[in-house]
């Protein structure tokens, strides 16, 4: 069998449709590299959804003054959508409310309950002296203790991005009513990652490859080791499965505790969906299969340390042993590929502020290619990078539709017109010959930065071959060689040399931009479907499985996931000949012009602010 390659991609919260920050991080880049390995002949599986629980949807429920449910509902369909406007290409997308995904997550939790690595401690929980009720975290507002901003919420600092707990904030006051919490004894579950150091460590540094920020930022986090809550004072999100807490509608379990494991759920309902249930395992419990998880970077802790750690716990290889549980002994991440920010205009994205820019916007007016090129050239893969729209129409103007849309549509134009087919060439000169030479070996060289998700350096190589082939027909003048009648053979020669140069180049941009392949597939008269796209298609909770605890979601309930047949596509990570003989039609523009305006006003949707 062909190695087996997991995607996983993190998990969007359903609190907003997605801005052009989100997919730079997560979205667009993980497609790439799934395509690309798709295209080198992996058996890929690529999985994500919609996180659902935790504060982020308590906090946008409030002011939507929309239910909770209401707005996961409504934003896990916005999201599907944006994600597969974008040609994001899932082998599943589902949604973490699901019974299957709470079914595992309990399963999880249960196994590392079992094994002795999660901990009841007794901790200090906030509760509103007038009614003597809990405060949940995000109710709670004070300074945060690692950044000093005023405003910090009890689960989380905005400012800072960092993770908190409600009784480390400074000056603690209730949103509800101004008063000041009290603290009380509340008790929880803990993961002990003490006991998971070593473990953690070994595999850590057995990690290769890995971008060095990332690396050296998870391998800082096992200095300091503490024990951390995985239970919540909270009343949405998946039931605690122990005797006694199960039925408590307001002890849940930590939103990252069970976000993380979806993507092991997902990989279940992926198999379940397909007709195959036991499929999932062999990305899961082969050992040779890979795992490569892409997220922003204010995820990586989750994915190099909470993860792991619950994986290695419900193996039972921890300090304090225990057994394999029932799901088997599942693969760690084999990499964890993390970008950096995209600010806009040079500050951070923010819906409240009005800073951003909605992808279901984007797509509207520009297509799903401009954007996913300007993330895979422009964007945040290892430094903060800045969006603006002068930057974006300076790009797809020069390089997409200067660049490499007119290569295409002044070759097949004049293929068309002087032979209304792929010419049959001559003999080649060393001026073709170094041109094909130099199509036929950025293969490797734009497989060797992709397989290490290095896009830019990917994409930067494939743009190169562009403009040397556009340079090519500069010198070699096609034009005038149609003029002369004795020069026919080497005009043909010239015209086949660029096209099997352009049918090579739209191999390499496949992964990037797999519309715009698909119409260069055709425009070389060729038929089928070259780059596939994912589908969205409605779906009823119906697994047979048995989460448990007040709060489940119900049986049959219907919602929409990604999915795809990329079995039945042509892409194919090699040169493909052209053959002398297929009929070309005068092609169509290939990638529109934005108009330089643009650049300095930005849209409607999104002005360039002063
Ligand atoms: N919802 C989180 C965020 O947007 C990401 C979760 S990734 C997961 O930051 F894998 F844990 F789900
Ligand atoms: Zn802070």
């Amino acid at each position: 069998m062909s190695k087996s390659v997991l995607v996983s991609v993190a998990w969007p919260y359903a609190n907003g449709p997605r801005h052009i920050g989100h997919v730079a991080g997560f979205g667009v880049p993980s497609d790439v590299f799934a395509r690309f390995q798709r295209m080198r002949g992996a058996n890929v599986l690529m999985v994500s959804g919609t996180d659902e629980h935790g504060t982020p949807l308590l906090v946008q429920a409030d002011k939507e003054g929309v239910t909770v449910k209401e707005l996961a509902d409504r934003y896990n369909r916005q999201i599907v959508q944006d994600l597969a406007g974008l040609g994001l290409s899932y082998d599943l997308f589902t949604r973490t409310t699901t019974r299957n995904h709470y079914a595992v997550v309990q399963e999880l939790f249960r196994g590392l309950y079992e094994n002795g690595y999660m901990i009841k401690q007794t901790t200090m929980g906030a509760i509103s002296p007038s009614t003597g009720r809990t405060l949940p975290d995000r109710y709670i507002e004070g300074t945060c203790p690692i950044c000093g901003a005023p405003g910090a919420r009890g689960d989380q600092c905005d400012n800072c991005g960092n993770q908190l707990d409600p009784a480390d904030l400074i000056d603690p006051v209730s949103k509800i009513n101004g008063e000041t919490p009290q603290f009380v004894e509340t008790e929880h579950f803990l993961l002990d990652l003490p006991a998971l150091a070593d473990a953690l460590a070994d595999w850590l540094k057995a990690r290769q490859d890995w971008r060095p920020n990332v690396l050296k930022f998870s391998l800082n986090l096992l200095e300091d080791l503490r024990p951390r809550a995985m239970s919540r004072d909270i009343d949405w999100g998946i039931p605690i499965p122990v005797e006694g807490w199960e039925e408590n509608p307001s002890k849940k379990l930590y939103v990252w505790f069970d976000a993380v494991v979806g993507y092991l759920s997902a990989s279940i309902e992926w198999a379940y969906r397909n007709g195959t249930p036991d499929a999932w395992k062999e990305f899961w419990q082969n050992p040779e299969a890979r795992s490569y998880y892409f997220m922003g970077k204010d995820n990586i802790t989750f994915h190099s340390q909470i993860w792991p750690a619950e994986l290695l716990g419900y193996a039972g290889k921890g300090a304090k042993g225990g057994e394999v549980k029932a799901l088997g002994e599942l693969n760690l991440p084999t990499e964890v590929v993390s970008s950096e920010f995209l600010t806009m205009s040079g500050s951070k994205f923010s819906s409240s502020k009005g800073v951003v820019i909605y992808v279901k916007d984007f797509l509207k007016e520009f297509g799903p290619d401009p954007l996913r090129y300007f993330i895979a050239v422009a964007g945040p893969e290892n430094n903060d990078t800045d969006f603006t729209w002068d930057e974006f129409v300076r790009r797809v103007n020069n390089e997409l539709a200067n660049g490499w849309g007119n290569l295409v549509n002044r070759t097949v134009s004049m293929a068309h017109k002087n032979f209304g087919e792929v010419p049959t060439p001559g003999e080649l000169q060393e001026a073709d010959q170094k041109l094909l030479n130099l199509a036929e070996e950025a293969f490797a060289v734009v497989a060797e930065a992709l397989e290490h998700s290095k896009f830019k350096q990917g994409i930067s190589h494939a743009m190169h071959v562009v403009g040397e082939a556009n340079a090519y027909i500069a010198e070699q003048e096609p034009w005038k060689l149609a003029k002369v009648e004795a020069q026919r053979e080497r005009l043909a020669t010239v015209l086949w040399t660029a096209l099997q140069v352009i049918s090579d180049i739209n191999v390499l941009l496949t992964p990037y931009l797999p519309h715009i392949a698909q119409n260069v597939h055709e425009t070389l008269g060729r038929q089928g479907v070259w780059a596939a796209k994912p589908q969205v298609v409605e779906v009823s909770d119906d697994m047979p499985v048995e989460p448990v605890g007040v709060g489940v979601p119900e049986l049959g309930q219907q919602y929409p996931v990604i999915m795809g047949d990329y079995q039945e596509q042509q892409a194919k990570w090699q040169r493909i000949a052209v053959e002398p003989g297929v009929p070309l039609e005068k092609p169509a523009p290939l990638i529109a012009k934005l108009d330089p305006e643009l650049g300095e006003t930005g849209p409607e949707w999104a002005p360039v602010q002063a």
